[in-house]
């Protein structure tokens, strides 16, 4: 894909990468194993991006039920939209901060990927647990970036540009997976469980898919990578892919408790 499109185009291609990553698959398995459901429930995924899991919940409970997948971005609502072809989703634009549906409206409720992106994430668990009925469940799956780690690379750029990632990113909760255990208890939920999941990524391309810092096709203006270390950093990559000594690991936690 080439650098120069726009970011909503951008998003809807990153989240359709991730969809098709096998880990990532594995990663929704647990998740969906957390949940409990049932068909016929009424379901929310909050931060639904293009609606994938959404429809793919459809799939799993025979399109029984109702399925709502809301995300606050136009785009991936419209795209979301565009994909269905006829499940019982109900596509919503909306934030997940301020959910506008009544009390205990859902029997289950999940969010993926979306707290380490909010300033007030601890307002967003509070919504999720607020719409849940009492003995549904909530399910978080959020990403520990701060356990990322490489081999194959040589030890001094990874450092560099370590440093340079978390000075950059440092406005987002980079340990978010490792909170959200914490946040559904202090949410008052019980039964909670959280499982972290390690991804692997035998090769760059594979790591490509869910690490951006690791992707060349993110533009430079994203400036995750040192302008200086660009190109050290993809040659690099590219050489440890070729020799086969590339590998990067990854922890997502998957946290669910009940209201
Ligand atoms: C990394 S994507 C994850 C999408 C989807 N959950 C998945 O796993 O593929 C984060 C999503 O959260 C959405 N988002 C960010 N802030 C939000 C908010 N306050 N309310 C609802 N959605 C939000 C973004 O538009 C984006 O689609």
């Amino acid at each position: 894909m080439a650098t120069d499109v726009p970011a909503d185009a951008r998003l809807i291609c990153a989240l359709d990468h991730m969809a098709a990553n096998p880990e990532m698959q594995r990663v929704r398995e647990v998740a969906f194993a957390a949940l409990h459901l049932a068909p016929g429930q009424r379901i929310l995924d909050a931060g639904a991006g293009t609606g994938e899991v959404a429809r793919w919940l459809a799939t799993r409970l025979c399109d029984t039920g109702s399925i709502v997948a809301l995300d606050a971005s136009e785009a991936a609502i419209a795209a979301a939209r565009a994909r269905d072809e006829g499940t019982c989703v109900q596509y919503l634009r909306g934030d997940v901060t301020a959910l506008d549906f009544p009390d205990h409206w859902f029997d289950a409720v999940r969010c993926e990927r979306v707290l380490q992106h909010l300033a007030e994430p601890g307002r967003a668990v509070a919504e999720l647990a607020r719409v849940t009925r009492a003995g549904g469940r909530v399910c978080l799956v959020d990403t520990d970036w701060e356990s990322v780690a490489v081999d194959g690379l040589p030890r001094p750029l990874v450092a560099r540009v370590r440093e340079h990632l978390l000075a950059t990113v440092a406005g987002q909760h980079l340990d978010m997976g490792r909170t959200l255990r914490r946040r559904l208890h202090h949410a008052g939920l019980h039964d909670v469980t959280a499982v972290p999941v390690a991804l692997y990524f035998p090769d760059p391309i594979a790591a490509a898919a869910v690490l951006p810092m690791v992707n060349p096709m993110v533009p430079a203006e994203a400036g995750l990578i040192p302008g200086d270390l660009r190109e050290d950093w993809f040659g690099a990559l590219s050489e440890a892919g070729e020799r086969g000594d590339f590998l990067a690991t990854l922890t997502m936690w998957v946290a669910a408790g009940t209201v």
